[in-house]
């Protein structure tokens, strides 16, 4: 049923989304239009982002770092199939906070999360992507961007294991996912706007990951280190293997230093080998039986996971290539093991779950990013 509904379904968008395709390529020379996207695996997303809004609670989806993701994934898709049908960020938290433009607005929310507001700085940046795509109004969202990396770069820290972006401020741990984070949003900031302090940002960054101790020697980012600065040797969480990738990906781009890839693609690699089942990547927490220990924040870490290896492509395209297999796996176990009934979508893609499966807007966003980083490099 599920796939015959599929197939029928891409049909009948197929036409629509070559048509704006075409028009795509005669209106703009963006890179973001390079290649053509597998239309069909657009149409899944499409299927599974319209799935997403019934989670929709007046001003998101539930959580506030999760949304900045989930507004990520539906722009990262509409600047994919030339919709508009899911622009809504004005209409989130997120949004409204970005219109205001109001500094004292973003600490109050943010609320001290170094790392929550990294995510918030990539996604900002999107919607801006999709206004300028759109012939409109960028600046609120890029200018809040600005204002939440600088309150980031405000948080490096020499004086504590020798550098590092503090989780909180509170102070009291140093760990990989903010310090990964600050590395992609500096390269990538030096790439579209080409001021130099970014650069030295991502240069500094890398330069005390790479010392940190918090990669281990299977070549996986543990979560952060102790307060004497070992790695403290906590989980190995997948969206942690990948925005490493992207963030140094960027920087080679920013520096043309090829060795940044070999060490992107140590940790990607360790990630295709250590942290799947059949092929398929598994959260530690996720359980096709008897049920699922995640929770609605590590539910969506893999879609974190293939959304910075669309990134780290999108700034490396000769290594796309290598990755093309493995991403269409990922794609059609979301289809035939995570996808429940009227395209929900769960935790679980490495099985089929025997009620093991969390169903939830975190778990929906993922499958969507699977979906879309398919689209783009995975087989057609
Ligand atoms: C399927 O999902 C859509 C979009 O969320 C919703 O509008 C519709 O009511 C759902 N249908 C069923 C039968 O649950
Ligand atoms: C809706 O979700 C957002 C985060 O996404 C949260 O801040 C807000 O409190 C939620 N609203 C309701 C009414 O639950």
């Amino acid at each position: 049923m599920l796939f015959s509904f599929k197939k029928l379904a891409s049909l009948a968008s197929l036409v629509t989304v070559l048509s704006t395709f075409s028009a795509d390529y005669t209106a703009v020379a963006s890179p973001l239009q390079a290649r053509a996207q597998c239309a069909a695996t657009l149409s899944t997303a499409a299927s599974v982002a319209n799935r997403l809004q019934s989670y929709w609670n007046g001003s998101g989806w539930g959580i506030f770092w999760t949304d900045a993701n989930t507004i990520e994934d539906l722009y990262n898709l509409m600047l994919a199939d030339g919709s508009s049908t899911f622009d809504v960020a004005d209409n989130t938290r997120i949004g409204k906070l970005a219109l205001q433009q109001d500094r004292n607005a973003w600490i109050s929310a943010l609320g001290g999360s170094n790392d929550d507001a990294g995510w918030i700085v990539s996604a900002l940046w999107k919607v801006g992507d999709y206004r300028v795509n759109r012939g409109q109004n960028s600046s609120p969202y890029y200018n809040s961007a600005s204002i939440v990396y600088d309150l980031i770069a405000a948080e490096w820290d020499d004086s504590v294991c020798g550098g590092g972006v503090w989780w909180s401020s509170a102070h009291t741990y140093k760990n990989a996912i903010t310090n990964e984070l600050f590395l992609y949003t500096s390269a990538e900031a030096y790439l579209r706007f080409g001021d130099a302090k970014y650069l030295t940002n991502a240069q500094k960054t890398w330069n005390w990951l790479k010392n940190s101790g918090m990669r281990n020697s299977d070549g996986l980012w543990n979560d952060g280190l102790t307060s004497s600065c070992a790695n403290n040797g906590q989980t190995t969480w997948t969206y942690n293997q990948g925005v490493i990738a992207s963030g140094l990906a960027a920087l080679a781009k920013a520096t043309g230093d090829s060795s940044l890839i070999a060490q992107a693609e140590i940790t990607l690699d360790a990630a295709i080998r250590l942290k799947t089942t059949n092929n398929i990547l598994k959260e530690t927490c996720d359980s096709a039986t008897p049920t699922s220990s995640c929770n609605n924040d590590q539910a969506m870490f893999k879609g974190l996971w293939m959304k910075h290896l669309q990134f780290y492509l999108d700034n490396a395209p000769d290594r796309a290539s290598k990755y093309a297999s493995f991403i269409g796996a990922q794609e059609s176990a979301v289809v035939h093991y995570a996808t429940g009934s009227n395209w929900t979508v769960g935790n679980v893609w490495y099985a089929p779950s025997q009620g093991g499966s969390l169903f939830t807007a975190q778990t929906q966003t993922a499958g969507l990013a699977a979906h879309v980083s398919a689209a783009k490099y995975g087989p057609c």
